[in-house]
């Protein structure tokens, strides 16, 4: 069965990455992990991955002198990797719309909102701060603009009076490992009709 090689990028944690890898160990699911790419040296995710088998590559972005420079470096390893899409997984870079347009609808992202609501940073407390009923996390298919390209899947999470954004997090969490494995299956379905 033909899967789509797909790069996740990570930042720290990684708990999105291990919801795709252990998805991914289905025989029929679409999607193969090629590879684990942090920006961050310390991101306990990469360890993970190479204790999994998968090929782990660090390009410290502090390293590099300027966001194009670490970005080619990056485009070039996927390439090198016969990288089909790229799933974002708690990736903390913001990318250039240079990088975006060479993966053009090939790269998706978690984001622990219901999008269009909270794009950005702190979206658990800024939930809990406006007294919002229901939250939840968005897979969305990553364009130019940050945090608004066409969203693939959500799920919600009641928001509960009691909540603290370390409880709020948890809850949205566990949706997010749920439904990112499910929208890289869709993403993957997708391009492998087009290029089968
Ligand atoms: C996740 O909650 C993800 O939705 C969020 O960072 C966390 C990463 O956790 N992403 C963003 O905020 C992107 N702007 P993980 O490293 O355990 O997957």
């Amino acid at each position: 069965m033909r899967k789509l090689q797909t790069a996740v990028l990570i930042s720290g944690r990684g708990s999105n990455m291990m919801a795709l890898v252990e998805a991914s160990r289905a025989a029929d699911y679409p999607a193969e992990i090629a590879c684990v790419v942090s920006n961050k040296p310390d991101a306990k995710g990469v360890q993970f991955a190479a204790a999994n088998g998968i090929a782990t590559k660090v390009f410290d972005h502090k390293a590099f002198p300027n966001r194009e420079a670490f970005e080619q470096a990056l485009d070039n390893y996927l390439r090198s990797m016969k990288v089909e899409a790229i799933a974002l997984a708690g990736f903390m870079r913001v990318l250039t719309a240079g990088f975006i347009n060479g993966w053009d609808g090939r790269i998706i992202n978690i984001h622990p909102s219901l999008l269009p609501s909270y794009k950005g940073l702190h979206t658990h407390e800024r939930a809990i701060a406006d007294g919002a009923k229901v939250h939840g996390c968005s897979v969305h298919l990553v364009t130019q603009e940050l945090d608004g390209g066409p969203v693939l899947l959500q799920a919600e999470v009641p928001v509960l009076a009691v909540d603290t954004p370390d409880a709020l997090a948890a809850r949205v969490l566990t949706e997010e490992h749920r439904i990112y494995p499910q929208a890289l299956a869709l993403l993957s379905n997708r391009l492998i009709a087009e290029t089968p």
